[in-house]
């Protein structure tokens, strides 16, 4: 199962990062395009933010002796935020290769990727008003992200060992099973069904601008 590359990151996530500032304005004279930034913590914190206020207040609660797994949780910032907001022991799991390789680096490459892309010069001053505003310094993961698949006695295993020695009491996938073939969401049900009846299990999705959630049957 290998989740997002790079380029399904790209394709999904993309919000202007110059509105604010009077966009467009021009290089040499010419129009460009507005600089456009991926899937960047300073952008998507808010977002999960949102969508997890809105899911303990209208779908379920957590409570600070639940023991919660976050299913497709990319950085883990959902991970920190469900963290905060609850006081719950929380652990995520994400198969993706390249977001476990952008682990302990920063988003600033991705930032100066995307505002030379617009055409603008890294050192002037545009460019460092949007490093200001949407660079996050530090690690891109800082919660507890696992590399796990849930299909084995084993993945499981090793995710009991990060909560705790611990069976999670809540699951729940964090917005990925839109962007999922069928046989990927068959097998990863049937990770999710390996845990007892007792568990609860979600599906959170956020297809539109407010989270809808979805449950298990
Ligand atoms: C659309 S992104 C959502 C990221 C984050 N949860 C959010 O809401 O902003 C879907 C993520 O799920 C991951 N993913 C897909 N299938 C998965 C699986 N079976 N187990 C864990 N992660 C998976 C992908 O690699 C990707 O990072």
């Amino acid at each position: 199962m290998a989740g997002f590359v790079k380029s399904d990151f790209e394709s999904q996530y993309r919000t202007g990062a110059e509105t604010d500032w009077g966009y467009p304005n021009l290089v040499n004279g010419e129009e460009r395009s507005e600089v456009g930034l991926n899937y960047i913590r300073a952008i998507y914190e808010p977002v999960l933010r949102t969508m997890w206020q809105e899911v303990l207040a209208e779908a379920f609660p957590i409570a600070r002796t639940d023991d919660v797994l976050i299913i497709g949780c990319a950085y883990g910032w959902g991970c920190e935020i469900v963290e905060e907001l609850t006081g719950a022991n929380v652990v995520g799991v994400e198969v993706s290769d390249y977001v476990h390789a952008q682990k302990s680096g920063d988003d600033l490459a991705d930032i100066d990727a995307a505002i030379s892309a617009a055409g603008l010069d890294l050192a002037g001053t545009r460019a460092q008003q949007i490093r200001d505003k949407y660079h996050t310094p530090g690690p891109q993961i800082t919660a507890t992200v696992l590399q796990e698949d849930l299909l084995s006695e084993e993945s499981r295993g090793r995710v009991a060992d990060a909560l705790g020695a611990k069976e999670p009491t809540i699951i729940v996938t964090e917005d990925i099973v839109s962007y999922m073939t069928d046989g990927e969401i068959d097998a990863l049900v049937k990770g999710m069904d390996a845990y007892t009846e007792a568990v609860t299990k979600a599906h959170i999705t956020r297809s539109n601008s407010r989270s809808t959630q979805r449950y298990l049957s």
